[in-house]
């Protein structure tokens, strides 16, 4: 059995759109054509399979996304402003059952029952009312939107500026704010949309996470969860310097954080004029620091890193006093204009996001970088049991052209030690998410395996969710969800079994 990515094209259409650019292999409409809300919460078994699941491949893959953009006529500045909507696909004996649901959030409910925005956005969404009405509103709605995991018995929507939501894993009905069994001053404790699975470095699996506040100097909340999701250690650390930090990377010893050479004027924020992520520009000629935190005891160590700037680590581990990071970089951060609609973005104006590769000497202090990939990329993994060991294959969503930036409508396997490639492409009329690793349950190979990646189908106007042989990205099967979601952010897999018994 073979699925081609013919298979995306299959449903008829008469919404095709010109290419914006011959060069390219996409249409600026079919791309932004997965922006909208998200009518509908559904559960049920996946009706339309193309090709066959593996009957392996049993767990659940766990999704978020913003899915509300739109209220009371009134736009989203930018879709990571959106409320999170999470999407949960279980898979068992070769089938597959649907649920999805947004997150209850204190302002969800809130805006929904107004039928309004109540809220700024981060990302420069405004209250209706103008500038009054804006001007010294610092108060944040938790969107819940960045990312979801199953740790601990709970099921956390993140969103790194505020507390995990925590959901029943099985309905994705919404308990609350959770605080983690009393670790997290809930509902307002940053902790961060990218928790590491750390596979065992200490004799037993960890999730890691940081809560960051930031301001002239910040301070980081490092934590550690055991398996039954109780704080085994913790350690809290003040810098020197404002800093974004999205995700950070693990190594048994260490939690690496790449402090971007950027700043922040909050004042166009305060007087309700931008929303706060507006207010970060790169600091001209500015170099990062890397912040590298002992996860035991010991002085965090700060070291000058290369320019440019990065959201996502891919991995990090150790050789003696040699520290790998590799992470997607870009040459300058890739601010969107304020002004611009989001959905109309240039892409060839913004940098693409490339994989590269830093090699830290903790002797000497400096740092080598080097390009391990041109395409342009982001959400890249690895196996699980790789997290903070050396990892030999990368799986990572790609643009369809070799160079310059673009949207994500590949999935590229790279080999590291050979310089192999293998790609999936959902392009000219298919767009990806970020790849999921689903480890095969008897096969502890590194690249033994499913990618899952759910990918917006501009064709069908829906999404599919793509089940690909992790070795070799060769498709095993395609489901045609009866959803529209749009672009979205992180997931997780969880071997957990949502789905109904079978009658
Ligand atoms: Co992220």
């Amino acid at each position: 059995m073979t699925i081609s990515a013919a298979d995306q094209q299959a449903a008829p259409s008469t919404l095709a759109a010109p290419l914006a650019n011959p060069a390219d292999n996409y249409s600026q409409t079919d791309w932004n054509s997965a922006y909208g809300n998200v009518t509908t919460e559904l559960e049920g078994w996946v009706e339309s399979i193309k090709g066959a699941i593996p009957p392996d491949l049993q767990g659940t893959l766990y999704r978020n996304g913003p899915g509300r953009l739109e209220r009371g006529g009134q736009w989203v500045q930018h879709p990571f402003d959106g409320d999170g909507m999470v999407l949960a696909v279980g898979f068992h004996q070769g089938r597959a059952y649907l649920r999805n649901r947004f997150v209850r959030t204190a302002g969800w409910l809130e805006e929904e029952a107004a039928g309004r925005w109540r809220y700024r956005g981060v990302f420069g969404t405004q209250k209706p009312g103008g500038i009054l009405a804006n001007a010294l509103d610092l108060r944040l709605k938790n969107i819940a939107n960045t990312n979801v995991v199953d740790w601990g018995g709970r099921l956390l929507a993140l969103w790194e500026a505020a507390s995990p939501t925590a959901l029943d894993p099985v309905t994705l009905a919404t308990r609350g704010p959770s605080a983690m069994d009393g670790v997290l001053a809930a509902p307002q404790e940053p902790f961060s949309a990218h928790p590491r699975l750390d596979p065992g470095h200490h004799g037993e699996p960890r999730l890691v996470n940081f809560g960051l506040r930031t301001g002239p100097r910040s301070t980081i909340r490092l934590m550690e969860f055991d398996a039954q999701g109780q704080l085994v250690h913790q350690r809290q650390d003040r810098l020197q310097g404002f800093a974004f930090l999205h995700d950070f990377a693990l190594t048994p010893t260490w939690a690496v954080f790449l402090k971007n050479a950027l700043e922040f004027n909050p004042l166009p924020y305060v007087l309700g004029r931008r929303g706060a992520a507006q207010c970060l520009r790169s600091r001209p000629g500015g170099r990062g620091e890397f912040w590298l935190i002992p996860r035991g005891a010991g002085a965090p160590v700060v070291l000058p890193a290369t320019e440019g700037f990065v959201f996502h680590h891919v991995n990090a581990w150790e050789e003696g006093a040699t520290l790998v990071v590799d992470s997607i970089h870009y040459a300058d951060f890739p601010m969107v204009d304020p002004e611009e609609d989001f959905r109309h973005v240039a892409f060839d104006q913004l940098p693409p996001g490339q994989l590269e590769r830093c090699t830290i000497d903790l002797i000497q202090g400096h740092v080598e970088r080097r390009r391990l990939s041109e395409r342009c990329c982001e959400f890249a993994t690895v196996h699980p049991q790789h997290q903070g060991r050396r990892h030999r294959c990368v799986w990572v969503a790609v643009a369809q052209r070799e160079t310059g930036n673009a949207p994500l409508q590949a999935i590229e396997k790279l080999d590291m030690e050979t310089g192999r490639r293998w790609t999936w492409s959902a392009a000219p009329r298919g767009f990806v998410s970020e790849p999921v690793l689903v480890p095969h349950p008897h096969n502890a190979a590194e690249d033994a395996g499913w990618i899952l990646s759910l990918v917006w189908n501009s064709a069908r106007r829906a999404n599919d969710v793509v089940i690909l042989r992790a070795a070799d990205l060769q498709p095993q099967a395609i489901l045609h969800l009866p959803l529209a979601i749009p672009h979205g952010l992180h997931g997780s897999w969880s071997r957990r079994d949502i789905t109904p018994a079978i009658p």
